[in-house]
């Protein structure tokens, strides 16, 4: 097998190396590429650019694979806990029960944020969205709390930090939404059922701790935890690139993850449901509209850069809706509208033969609904789940000898040069 490729253009050539990953997966490293030639590539949205070499997580697009330090999402899912799982993202194995013990131990040490944060809150427009509220928020712990990330002791204690203290600021900002008063973290509660606890109850009815309910949403923010180079893990790099702190860099995911063809698929789904139910379930013209080139709707859930196959995290958060809502003896006609939704598009020549599948985020609304949690925090929820995943990257690239400042070149198509002319000759022109 050839170590280069061969670049042939105007007449010359140069041999790139070639890198194999560790899964067979090729890539051109194109390092010297304008050194040596002039040349820059161009490749709208990265599609065909690899930004970095990772140990973190494998994806197979074709195959639908998804693998966390190369143990399949499926496994986690079942035998793991959201915990572990960002245990094993962020530290690269899985944790012994004395590790595990230790980092619960730091999580509630600092599952509580500084008092003056809720000046913040009460200060911020009762009806902002909560993604908004979080990426601020987020952003100003570094206000609070230091961000030391020198040393690998310094790095830990400001993961968990923010680990911990991301479930009680969505939290916070639910209950200021509702106007109802903070509920604190406590320490006999597990990861997710704190966070459940510090949503839900309230002085006139105390949250009932469901290990049902617990269990779904470990599931739901295992399934979230990691996704290699998305759109708003390439926006942590990018941002950490400057070696920014990393309350800044995962502030910056959060917005990045807001948008509705990202992260903000999930809330996008429901409404796009709850619409369909309302006008009477006419999935027929919803599909209709979705194919037309000339109607910017689409079919929110569908689709994917890299899964050409259906997201195997669709296929468990599929399942879960069944079993969740069972459990707590829900009959949300918005999942059979999802179902019908499904068979419809999986069956039409428009949706296979693009190779559209339903993503992560066409089913996970419906557990969110069935869990209680507000749609305007769908995309909240993501967040939480993906930041064991955004540390994950942040501290590989920070670790790696070929880490430097992110800084894309373009190639310019504006006029070529000229000479100013001051404002009265400009007018005098016009005129
Ligand atoms: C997430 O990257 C990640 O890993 C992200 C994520 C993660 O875990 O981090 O998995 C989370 O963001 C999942 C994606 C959530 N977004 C949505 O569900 C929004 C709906 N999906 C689409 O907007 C779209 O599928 C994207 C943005 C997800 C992917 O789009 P691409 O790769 O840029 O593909 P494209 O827009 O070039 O589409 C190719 C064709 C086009 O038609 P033609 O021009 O070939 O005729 O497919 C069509 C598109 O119009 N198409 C759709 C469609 N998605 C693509 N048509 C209708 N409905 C859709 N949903």
């Amino acid at each position: 097998m050839t170590e280069h490729a061969k670049l042939v253009y105007n007449g010359n050539s140069i041999d790139l190396p070639l890198v194999e990953g560790s899964e067979g997966e090729m890539a051109i490293d194109i390092t010297k590429l304008r050194s040596e030639t002039g040349l820059v590539t161009l490749d709208y949205g990265f599609a065909n650019t690899g930004s970095c070499l990772s140990e973190i997580t494998f994806m197979d697009g074709e195959k639908g694979i998804l693998r966390y330090r190369g143990i399949p999402v499926e496994q986690l899912a079942e035998h793991s806990t959201f915990k572990e799982t960002s245990y094993l993202l962020i530290n690269g194995c899985l944790p012994s029960q004395e590790e595990l013990t230790e980092f619960s131990v730091l999580l509630n040490d600092h599952s509580l944020v500084h008092e003056d944060m809720q000046i913040f809150y009460a200060n911020y427009p009762r009806q902002s969205h909560p993604m908004g509220i979080l990426s601020s928020m987020v952003n100003a712990l570094r206000s609070f709390y230091p961000a030391l990330q020198i040393t690998e002791e310094e790095i830990n204690m400001t993961v968990t930090r923010l680990l911990s203290k991301i479930r009680t600021m969505a939290a916070m900002s639910y209950k200021f939404s509702r106007g109802h008063k903070v509920v604190y973290p406590r320490p006999d509660l597990s990861y997710c059922a704190n966070f459940l606890n510090m949503m839900f109850d309230t002085p006139v009815k105390p949250y009932e701790i469901d290990e049902d309910v617990v269990q779904a949403l470990n599931v739901f923010w295992i399934l979230h935890a990691d996704h290699e180079q998305n759109c708003s893990t390439s926006a942590v790099r990018i941002v950490g690139s400057g070696r920014v702190n990393l309350y800044a860099a995962i502030s910056a995911g959060i917005a990045a993850l807001w948008g509705p063809l990202h992260g903000g698929a999930n809330q996008a789904v429901i409404e796009m449901l709850m619409d369909i139910h309302a006008s009477g379930g006419d999935l027929k013209t919803m599909v209709k509209r979705a194919k037309d080139p000339n109607d910017p709707f689409r079919l929110m859930g569908f689709g994917h850069r890299v899964y050409k196959t259906y997201d195997p995290r669709a296929k468990i958060m599929k399942a879960m809706c069944d079993k969740i809502l069972k459990k707590l003896k829900i009959v949300d006609p918005l999942l059979d509208l999802a179902k019908r939704l499904e068979e419809i598009a999986l069956s039409d020549a428009y949706f296979v033969d693009r190779n559209l599948y339903p993503n992560i985020d066409f089913y996970s609304g419906i557990v969110l609904r069935a869990i209680g949690i507000p749609t305007n925090m769908f995309t909240v929820m993501f967040a939480i789940g993906r930041l064991p995943g955004w540390i994950a990257q942040w501290k590989e690239s920070i670790d790696d000898p070929r880490w430097k400042l992110s800084r894309p070149r373009q190639i310019y198509t504006g006029p070529k040069q000229t000479d100013y002319v001051p404002i009265k000759k400009r007018d005098a022109r016009k005129n």
